[in-house]
């Protein structure tokens, strides 16, 4: 079984970014221990804080893989590209935020990935990438 998680614009800065919100845990520790906990599962991480670079990933890796766990970060909430391409894939796509966007600003409503999404996991913090990988299992 073949996953990927894909993170969008400033998760790169996990750990040290309103750690308040985000957590203090780097993104790279906890998918380390996240690969240990799966060995029988090819998981692959992929960050980039540029659009089209996220949506050349889905492309790339959306008729292949097993399922696809998407953070677009701010872009879920503005990108029509992402959300274009997420319908476009036939790997399963699996939304997730770590914060509770919906308690969040009103901009954070709004998501353009959703409507294509087999589901989505919202403000439970990293965990929701795991539940979002068994949730593939
Ligand atoms: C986020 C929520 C988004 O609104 C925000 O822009 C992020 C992170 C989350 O994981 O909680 O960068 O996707």
């Amino acid at each position: 079984m073949k996953i990927i998680i894909i993170n969008g614009p400033n998760l790169n800065l996990l750990g040290k970014r309103e750690p308040e919100v985000y957590g203090n845990a780097s993104f790279e520790d906890y998918f380390n221990d996240f690969q240990k906990k799966y060995p029988e599962i090819e998981l692959d991480y992929f960050q980039s804080n540029i659009e089209g670079e996220l949506i050349d990933k889905l492309h790339e890796v959306g008729f292949d893989y097993d399922g696809i766990i998407l953070n677009a970060a701010a872009y879920t909430h503005t990108s029509i590209g992402i959300g274009d391409a997420v319908k476009a894939i036939e790997t399963p796509v699996i939304e997730v935020h770590i914060s509770n966007v919906y308690s969040r600003e009103e901009f954070r409503h709004t998501s353009y990935i959703a409507p294509n999404a087999k589901g989505i996991i919202v403000g439970l913090g990293l965990k929701g990438y795991e539940l979002a990988l068994q949730a593939f299992l």
